[in-house]
């Protein structure tokens, strides 16, 4: 990132008296993928109003839904905001005590445009495999609201929506196993469908299945891209949006930048005001989850675009800088201090595992965010309120800064490396509230598909502590989250916020892609025994350690 910011200061500072030797020296610079080292998958990348880039992404079970980024150049990017406020998709999304949940549920797939007839940003997605939303918004900060679904039985899976010159708005999407695609449009207000037609099939290109569907017009022709799971996207051309469709392939079982990460295959295209193109894409690099990644395309005479790969025939680990000069954002990925007492809301990069219990939580600039236990349980899977942030590079750490004064007797508290398989170091306070003790808790097992919890955890080591005496206590993991390290996991505790003591040694990170998200730290606070207790959660930082 040095090399970047060097030509941000440049073109600031030189107000330009060379621009051409200026543009020289920038045009040298290059990018690295992946673009962003966190867990944004199933990327729709397309130019706003303000000329910025807006990136949506997928969230799953985890609430608000459908994050957003923005860019100003494609490579630095900024967490904007949700376009899902809150996963309205059923009880299961509540954690309610019935015990229904929704992990691998929520919104994926879907496809985020900005409308310039009225002025509306629309976001589209199916869920649970049947309803398909649409939520819209004036702005992509919001606020966003639920303004359509299209009847029950209608999924229009994995997505893209096309916004063409006329204002026409058409979906394209797969369905049957992915073994067919369909386009339809939208009604004028883009808020139920007038037409429908199978524009093409898999087979047409020797795969038996496509997904992660996106829509484009390019100089007056219809493109669809899409994927075959795992190894190739293609891209299809037409002079009518229903068809009939050719198509070839674009990246084809490309070697991954990131070492131990699969063929980049499922993206979007992108066009830069110069006219350049790109493809971004994500490559799946699990313990971390599905990592974005960008190149150049160029559009051959037959009007097909290839891809601009390395030497060795693969997806390169660096490219030149898309556009120049960029514009310095206020956000860093790298290293970033919450102090809960100073911030007036949660911050978008918080996610919380299903939707939120509200009255359970609050945040003050006295006490920091306070985190009630808002459920009675021994699975952390079915705890509600429990808190995440997603790891950010290859040897991400967090650490956290508790008040566990309020602490009831039953409850547990602290830090969790989440996902189907987690392990945590926290707080347990039993014995009627006298006993205290901090563990490490390794093994919560979640069946991978989304089922029952298979394994509760168990407790690896623990050292008593005194639980009329202690007011604070700070906790730490550090990962090794690449895809082609250890996938170690390592917790420590600290008693004055100085000194970090390692608990219960190496924790071995699941790589297994059927979960669908990566890992993310976790702040969790439930109660085993009865509600009433609470923590304050003081401080939460991050580190990439790149
Ligand atoms: C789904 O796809 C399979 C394989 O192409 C085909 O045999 C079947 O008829 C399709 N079903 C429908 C309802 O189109
Ligand atoms: C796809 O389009 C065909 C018409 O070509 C229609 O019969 C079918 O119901 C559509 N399927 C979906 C899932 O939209
Ligand atoms: C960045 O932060 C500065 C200082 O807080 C503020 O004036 C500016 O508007 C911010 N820029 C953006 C793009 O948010
Ligand atoms: C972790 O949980 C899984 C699922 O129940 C179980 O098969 C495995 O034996 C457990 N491992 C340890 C070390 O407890």
């Amino acid at each position: 990132m040095l090399k970047s910011v060097l030509c941000t200061a440049l073109a600031f500072l030189a107000h330009a008296p060379f621009p051409g030797v200026q543009a020289a020296a920038c045009a040298s610079q290059t990018f690295k993928n992946p673009v962003l080292y966190e867990d944004f998958p199933d990327n729709d990348v397309s130019v706003g109003p303000d000329g910025a880039f807006y990136f949506s992404a997928s969230n799953f079970h985890f609430s608000p839904g459908a994050p957003i980024l923005r860019s100003y150049d494609l490579v630095d990017w900024e967490f904007v905001g949700h376009s899902i406020p809150r996963l309205n998709f059923g009880d299961g999304y509540d954690l309610p005590a019935s015990g229904e949940r929704a992990y691998r549920g929520g919104t994926w797939a879907s496809t985020l445009r900005h409308r310039k007839s009225n002025g509306l940003w629309y976001w589209i997605g199916c869920t649970n495999f049947y309803l398909t939303w649409v939520f819209t918004a004036p702005s992509p900060e919001g606020p966003w609201t639920q303004a359509a679904n299209f009847g029950g039985g209608v999924c229009f899976y994995d997505n893209g929506l096309l916004i063409d010159d006329d204002d026409t708005m058409y979906v394209v999407y797969s369905f049957n196993d992915s073994k067919q695609v369909n386009v339809t449009q939208l009604a004028p207000d883009g808020l139920s469908t007038v037409r429908t037609e199978r524009v093409l099939l898999p087979g047409q290109v020797g795969v038996d299945s496509v997904e992660g569907n996106r829509m484009y017009k390019i100089n007056g022709l219809y493109y669809i891209l899409n994927d075959h799971p795992g190894s190739t996207a293609f891209v299809w051309k037409s002079t009518s949006p229903w068809g009939p469709y050719e198509g070839k392939p674009l990246a084809d079982n490309l070697a991954s930048p990131v070492p131990g990460g699969g063929a980049p295959h499922q993206g979007s295209l992108i066009e830069t005001p110069k006219g350049d193109w790109y493809f971004m894409s994500f490559t799946w690099a699990y313990p971390s989850g599905r990592l974005p990644v960008l190149a150049p395309i160029q559009f051959q005479p037959d009007g097909f675009p290839t891809l601009i790969t390395d030497a060795n025939n693969a997806w390169a680990t660096s490219y030149p800088l898309p556009i120049l000069p960029r514009k310095p954002l206020n956000f860093t990925w790298s290293q970033t201090n919450y102090p809960f007492t100073t911030l007036p809301t949660l911050p978008p990069p918080f996610e919380w595992n299903h939707n939120p219990d509200t009255s359970k939580f609050t945040l003050s600039r006295e006490t920091g965010l306070t985190l009630s236990t808002a459920t009675v349980t021994t699975d952390l899977y079915s705890a509600r309120n429990t808190l995440t942030h997603r790891m950010h590079g290859e040897f991400p750490s967090a650490t956290v800064e508790l008040d566990i004064r309020a602490m009831a007797d039953g409850d547990r508290a602290g830090l969790a490396a989440f996902r189907d398989r987690s392990a945590y170091i926290g707080v347990h306070k039993s014995a009627g509230g006298d006993k205290m003790e901090i563990v490490a808790m390794f093994n919560m097992t979640l069946d991978e598909w989304g089922g029952p919890t298979l394994d509760l955890g168990r407790v690896v080591e623990a050292v008593e502590v005194d639980a009329a005496a202690l007011e604070k206590v700070w906790f730490r993991v550090r990962l090794d989250a690449r895809a082609s390290g250890d996938h170690g996991a390592r917790f420590e505790y600290s008693l004055d916020g100085e000194v970090f003591v390692g608990l219960g040694g190496v924790y071995e990170l699941y790589t297994g892609w059927a979960f669908f998200m990566g890992y993310r730290f976790a702040v969790f606070n439930y109660a085993t025994k009865a509600l009433g207790g609470s923590v304050g959660v003081l401080n939460f930082a991050t580190e990439s350690g790149e």
